[in-house]
Formats: structure tokens, C-alpha cells, sequence
């Protein structure tokens, strides 16, 4: 089949958060599988100064009012008029080209399904939706339907879920979450009413990229079978960042620091693990001005400590480290569609602690692979962390998770399948026509 996806980002050149690493991996597995890919960006400057090599064709797509000559991927205020223009000028690019399937993912590419048939929307977070004026739609040749408007008014990723021919979100716990106000927000009735069209397919991840035993982001490698080469690794890391080494666990956290991840129970899993006599790396990225001061504020408290270790940016190899050196990683999220730091953390023997939400509570089961608390509240995480530590102490206990979490699947080869069988039934209504 000939896939074309989408998207407004790709792993690791251009990269904010999981949605590059999907976009990017899956193209890869479907690749491999034998299918023709191709993946259209924007034509970031950033991607401009060099060739980059993969096993799909990349298409970087220049957009004539040149709003994407910028150093950031979003951040600007115009992000949902220059987004929309990118659609429409993308569906102009492809009228003239054949394919089975186009893939869009979230509120970004959304638009293209009102211009082209075949389309599958993959909403990777509800939670951006695309809000935007009417007279975008008017302005980009988009005839308005009734249920193009909402109680949010009018939104790219609506539009999207409205025209898109089919719709999935990355697991199945979100898949019905977002049918309820709660976590679907405006856009759950909406869902509702296409609930016929939407699947929940869980994320995968790419085996190769994330792998502890080649990693070239790492010093010393190890695997499943040899996981004593993760305390190495581990000393080695710490030694770097600074570091005391210890005998307890070190924990982390990988994440933006936006509302979604709950920034005030990762602030409280932190003085929980100093208070336990464990280690905490804190890598955060992308919040807002408050969240950013909070931290700062955080981290001050902490100068000088050899237990805790901040980086308040979005670092690749820092990532690749920590995962690598920590024993614990906290996800507390409010609610996460898939989540892709708790797979990486269980692909480098790392147990993930997460709140039970979405993609976090189909792939983290408690006392097997990692930990899981409901509530998000302080109580909850504290009671859960102080749980772990006194796993801790029964290192035979500890490693039968941790080999279990090695032992989980995180790769695409099921979903995979799953995205093939989707991509089939559009690509059949291409024949039928
Ligand atoms: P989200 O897409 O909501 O941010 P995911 O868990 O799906 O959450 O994916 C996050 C991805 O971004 C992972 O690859 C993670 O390693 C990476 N990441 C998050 N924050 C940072 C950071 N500050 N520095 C480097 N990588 C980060
Ligand atoms: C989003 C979600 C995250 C998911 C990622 C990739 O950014 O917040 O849960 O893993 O997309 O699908």
C-alpha cells in the first residue's frame, strides 16, 4: 500500500514530545513490512540544513506565506492559521499524486480531511484541539457543516474528526475516556456520534532507537540478560551529572512540564525520594512561565545537593542517559492517551510508576512491570513511591519486575498490524470507486 502521513513533527529533528517519535517509528515498521511510505512536514529551516536519512520518503513541503521560516516547531500566535494553510496547501500538492491511505495526526494536518478522501485522523491529545475563526474555514475554501461547531466554536481537529473516514487514538483506555466530558472535553459528543469509526491502538516504539544494548547515546550498554551492566551504567551517569553514588533508587521523570503531566506530583515524588534517601534527575521541558518559575524555585532548593539532579530543557541525549541510569521513572500524568516514557523506561529495565489513565493503565500493571496509583493526589504518589522503596529492599522481588518489565512488549509489531488492517479497509474503498 502506498501511506502518506502527515505530521508537525518527526523524530529527532523535529521533536517537542511523543507525536514525533509515532509519526516516526511507525512510517519505519510499515516501511519495513514492505509498504510505500512517505511522511510530509513543513519545511522547518532547521530540517533545511541537512540531509536526513530514513527509511521512508520525507517530503518537507515549503508553504508559499512562508510562516514556517522559524526557529520553533509552535509557540506562536498564529500556529492555528499557519497550521490550517499547511493542510490546504498540502492538499493541493496531493491531488496530483496517488496513495491508498493519507494518515493525519492530531488538530495540525486534521484539515486535510475535509479536502481528501481516505483519510485516517490519529489523535494523539485531545486536549490541543485547533480552535479557530470561521473565516479560516471560509478563507480556506472549506464549506461549513453543522457540525463543524461546538461548544469550543469552530476547531481544525473537529472538523477532522467530522470528515476524517476513520479515527483512532493511542490506546484503548483513552479510545473511551475521551467519549465522556472529563477527558473528551467539548469534542465528546462529537466522538460519540462517530464512535463507529474510532479504534484505540496503543503505541509502540522503535526497538532499534530505544535500545539499551546499541544505544549510541550511551557509554555502556547492557540488556535484559546481562541487567547488573545497568548499575555501570548507572554509577558512570551519575558520576557526569554530578551525582553521589547510592544505594537506594534513582528516580526520574522525562517529561514536559505542562498541566497534563501534573508538575505538582512530580514536585512531590521529588521531596518524597530525598526524603526516602533515594536520587531524583528531574528532565522537564516546555512549560509555562509559572510552571517554569515553580521549578526554578525547586531546583534552588536543591543546589548544591548531590541526590538531585535538574535539567529544566529538552535534551535527546540527556534522555537516552537518564532512562538508562534510573531504577524508577515517575509518571503521575491526569491523563496521558498513550504515554511513550513509561515503554521507554521498561525497554531499559527502568520501573515505571504511573497513574492509572489512559495509555499509562494499558501498558503498566501494578506488582508486575511496574507500579500504579489511582488517585492524583500527593497521598496517593508518596504511598506508591514509599511502596517501591521498600521493594527495593528485596532486590530478588525487584529484579522479577524488572525483568518483567524488560519482557513487556513495547514494539510496533502488534499495533502495527492493526494500523495495516485499518489502512486496508480505506485502501478498498479506493477500489470500490
Ligand atoms: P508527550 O507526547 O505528551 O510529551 P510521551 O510520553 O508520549 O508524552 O512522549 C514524550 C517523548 O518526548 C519521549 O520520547 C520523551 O523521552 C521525550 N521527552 C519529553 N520531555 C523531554 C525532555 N525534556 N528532553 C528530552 N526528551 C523529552
Ligand atoms: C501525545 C500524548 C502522549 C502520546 C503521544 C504520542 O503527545 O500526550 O500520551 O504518547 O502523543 O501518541
Amino acid at each position: 500500500m502506498r501511506i502518506i502521513h502527515l505530521a508537525a513533527e518527526l523524530s529527532p529533528y523535529a521533536k517537542v514530545g511523543g507525536l514525533a517519535d509515532v509519526v516516526q517509528s511507525l512510517a519505519k515498521e510499515c516501511s519495513e513490512l514492505g509498504h510505500e511510505i512517505e511522511v510530509i512536514l513543513p519545511a522547518y529551516p532547521f530540517l533545511k540544513k541537512f540531509p536526513i536519512p530514513s527509511s521512508f520518503k520525507l517530503t518537507l513541503l515549503d508553504v508559499p506565506d512562508r510562516s514556517f521560516e522559524r526557529d520553533k516547531i509552535y509557540g506562536y500566535p498564529d500556529d492555528v492559521q499557519r497550521f490550517a494553510r499547511f493542510s490546504k496547501h498540502a492538499a493541493d500538492y496531493l491531488r496530483t499524486k496517488s496513495y491508498d491511505v493519507l494518515h493525519l495526526h492530531d488538530w495540525h494536518t486534521a484539515l486535510l480531511a475535509a479536502y481528501l478522501p481516505r483519510s485516517l485522523l490519529t489523535i494523539h491529545n485531545l486536549s490541543y484541539m485547533g480552535v479557530c475563526d470561521p473565516s479560516l474555514l471560509h478563507e480556506l475554501d472549506v464549506a461549513i457543516e453543522d457540525e463543524f461547531r461546538g461548544e469550543e466554536g469552530y476547531s481544525l481537529l473537529r472538523v477532522g474528526i467530522v470528515k476524517s473516514s476513520l479515527l483512532t487514538t493511542v490506546s484503548k483506555t483513552y479510545a473511551n475516556e475521551i467519549l465522556h466530558p472529563q477527558y473528551g472535553y467539548s469534542l465528546s459528543d462529537v466522538l460519540k456520534r462517530h464512535q463507529n469509526k474510532l479504534t484505540g491502538i496503543v503505541n509502540g516504539l522503535d526497538m532499534s532507537y530505544w535500545n539499551p544494548a546499541t544505544d549510541p547515546m550511551l557509554e555502556h550498554h547492557y540488556d535484559a540478560v546481562y541487567p547488573e551492566e545497568k548499575q555501570i551504567a548507572q554509577s558512570h551517569i551519575l558520576e557526569k551529572l554530578g551525582l553521589q553514588p547510592t544505594t537506594k533508587p534513582v528516580v526520574a521523570a522525562i517529561t514536559r512540564l505542562v498541566w497534563q503531566k501534573a508538575p505538582y506530583l512530580i514536585a512531590a515524588a521529588l521531596e518524597k525520594t530525598v526524603e526516602l534517601g533515594g536520587s531524583f534527575i528531574l528532565l522537564g521541558s516546555a512549560s509555562d512561565p509559572e510552571t517554569e518559575a515553580f521549578f526554578l524555585e525547586l531546583q534552588k532548593k536543591y543546589e548544591g545537593s548531590a541526590s538531585v539532579f535538574f535539567s529544566l530543557t529538552f535534551d535527546e541525549q540527556l534522555s537516552h542517559q537518564i532512562y538508562a541510569a534510573a531504577d524508577l521513572l515517575v509518571v503521575p500524568s491526569l491523563f496521558e492517551p498513550c504515554g511513550l516514557t513509561q515503554l521507554i523506561a521498561m525497554r531499559y529495565g527502568t520501573l515505571p510508576l504511573v497513574r492509572k489513565t489512559g495509555g499509562l493503565a494499558d501498558t503498566v500493571t501494578d506488582g508486575i512491570n511496574g507500579f500504579v496509583f489511582e488517585d492524583p493526589s500527593v497521598t496517593a504518589i508518596h504511598a506508591k513511591l514509599e511502596e517501591a522503596f521498600k521493594l527495593w529492599e528485596h532486590p530478588e522481588e525487584w529484579k522479577k519486575l524488572q525483568s518483567q518489565a524488560f519482557a513487556t512488549d513495547v514494539s510496533w509489531k502488534r499495533s502495527a498490524q492493526i494500523y495495516l488492517s485499518l489502512y486496508q479497509r480505506l485502501a478498498q474503498t479506493a477500489d470500490s470507486v
